[in-house]
């Protein structure tokens, strides 16, 4: 069996809603110590409705493929159901990845959520911090030791 699906490979060689966005209302960015790739995705947010999103990603090909899943998944829909988005979620929209890369899949739902908490502090809305990861801590997930 391959050892990535033809989501996986469609996204990454053809990779949806890349660039930035000027004026974002929220900005997400998150990093993997360990692997040190980094996310970021730009959020336009319209009456709690995601209107445009980008994403810029320097990483393995997981993770700029679930990054241009995540978007896919976020865009049009309100920003409730974007903070309901797992890294489960978007490695089963891509037809799963392998056990090695499920921490990629776990940048594109961090870096949702800091561009949502990111949209919630510039407009002063209330949030429940509880439903953020904590975003300092070390990023080191389950990435497969290199030693
Ligand atoms: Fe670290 Fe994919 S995000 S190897």
């Amino acid at each position: 069996m391959a050892l990535y699906s033809e989501k996986v490979m469609d996204h990454f060689m053809n990779p949806r809603n890349l660039g930035v966005l000027e004026n974002a209302s929220g900005v997400g960015e998150v990093g993997n110590a360990k692997c040190g790739d980094i996310m970021k995705i730009y959020l336009q947010i319209e009456d709690e409705i995601i209107k445009d999103v980008k994403f810029e990603t320097f990483g393995c090909g997981s993770a700029i493929a679930s990054s241009s899943m995540a978007t896919e998944m976020i865009k049009g829909k309100s920003i409730h159901e974007a903070m309901k988005v797992t890294n489960a979620a978007v490695a089963e929209a891509l037809d799963g990845l392998p056990a090695v890369k499920m921490h990629c899949s776990v940048l594109a739902e961090e870096a949702i959520k800091r561009a949502l908490q990111d949209y919630f502090e510039k407009n002063n809305i209330p949030y429940n911090e509880e439903d953020f990861p904590d975003f300092d801590h070390d990023h080191d997930h389950d990435v497969p030791n290199e030693d």
